[in-house]
């Protein structure tokens, strides 16, 4: 999802890179730089959750795995936060992100808007934990064990109206925090969006937490969302503020780019995009390529939301 602003939309890394160059690259960040990335994995977050004693939250049995967790040494070293550069290795840089204290805010068409801070949030509505599958829209893919709560619970705190129609997602917007936002070219802040329907599906999952932990910064610290049958771009980092709102949204993505990357982007493997194939996803931490499956494998619990609206783009 690289672009530059002379040359247009780029390919991604992985594409660039030929694949045994790539591969021993992460076997080395996996053994020696893997240290120093464990050592900043460690860092104060853990420690004051730890003591609040929110994490580890307990895991909900009924999201299982078909592969191992994907350790987090490497989850942890590629990752995708445009807001702190283009490249996956944003650890170091998001390092910048200030993430206490925060707040985010339940506004538009609710019953009454408020702002709450993540810490309040999650005594609120309390924590658990999921395995979920990640599938990154340049064909790589992850198993993660989140920790968060039902974005239906939020929904539910929101009291939509009944003419809200769509959720949209923003994240923050801070340029002196965040060099990537200097950027002018790219249509900040970030911005995604689920319809009322898809927000409300079990699946649906607002994360504070992974590895048994607060969320490290790169990963989209202190709060992001997480829609594991949908392509990972969907699910928005770092998020400030949740509105309920009668149009659909204009994500980011979609507007920079609407003809690559749509406004629903759900996993299917037999409609590849335009510039590669989406049949088969690389699994970070391995050598493997397995097949990509429909709905990244939540058909039975998403399939149903589509219905009647096969002429959308739905996996664009
Ligand atoms: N959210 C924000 N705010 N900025 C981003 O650049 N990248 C998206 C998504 N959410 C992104 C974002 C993309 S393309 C992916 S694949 C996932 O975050 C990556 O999540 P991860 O880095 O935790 O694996």
């Amino acid at each position: 999802m690289y672009i530059k602003r002379q040359r247009g939309w780029e390919i991604p890394e992985h594409l660039a890179t030929p694949e045994a160059v790539f591969l021993s690259r992460r076997t080395l960040l996996g053994g020696a730089a893997g240290l120093a990335v464990a050592s900043a994995f460690g860092g104060g977050r853990a420690v004051a959750a730890a003591e609040s004693g929110a994490y580890p939250a307990p895991q909900n049995g009924a999201y299982t795995l078909d592969r191992p967790v994907t350790p987090e040494r490497y989850s942890g070293d590629y990752n995708n936060f445009y807001e702190f550069g283009t490249s996956k290795t944003v650890l170091p840089a998001a390092n910048a992100l200030k993430t206490d204290p925060w707040t985010i805010k339940i506004d538009g068409l609710v019953e009454k808007p408020f702002e709450i801070g993540v810490e309040d949030l999650i005594r609120k509505i309390g924590l658990e934990e999921r395995l979920y599958r990640h599938r990154c829209v340049e064909a790589w893919s992850m198993a993660v064990p989140w920790t968060g709560f039902p974005l239906s619970k939020l929904v539910a705190l929101a009291k939509p109206a009944s003419g809200a129609k769509y959720v949209q997602f923003q994240t923050f917007l801070d340029k002196a925090m965040a060099p990537g936002q200097r950027q002018f070219f790219y249509p900040w802040p970030y911005i995604e969006g689920l319809t009322l329907a898809e927000a409300d599906n079990d699946l649906a999952f607002m994360v504070t937490g992974v590895y048994g932990k607060p969320l490290p910064n790169q990963f989209g610290a202190p709060i992001r969302l997480a829609v594991p049958w949908k392509y990972g771009f969907k699910s928005a980092k770092s998020l400030v503020k949740v509105s309920f709102v009668a149009e659909r949204p204009k994500t980011f993505w979609e507007g920079l780019q609407s003809a690559e990357y749509g406004f629903w982007a759900n996993v299917n493997p037999a409609v590849s995009h335009p510039r590669w194939s989406q049949a088969s996803e690389r699994v970070l931490g391995t050598d493997q390529r397995v097949p990509t499956l429909i709905y990244n494998g939540y058909g039975e619990q998403v399939a149903g939301l589509y219905k009647g609206l096969e002429k959308e783009r739905l996996f664009v």
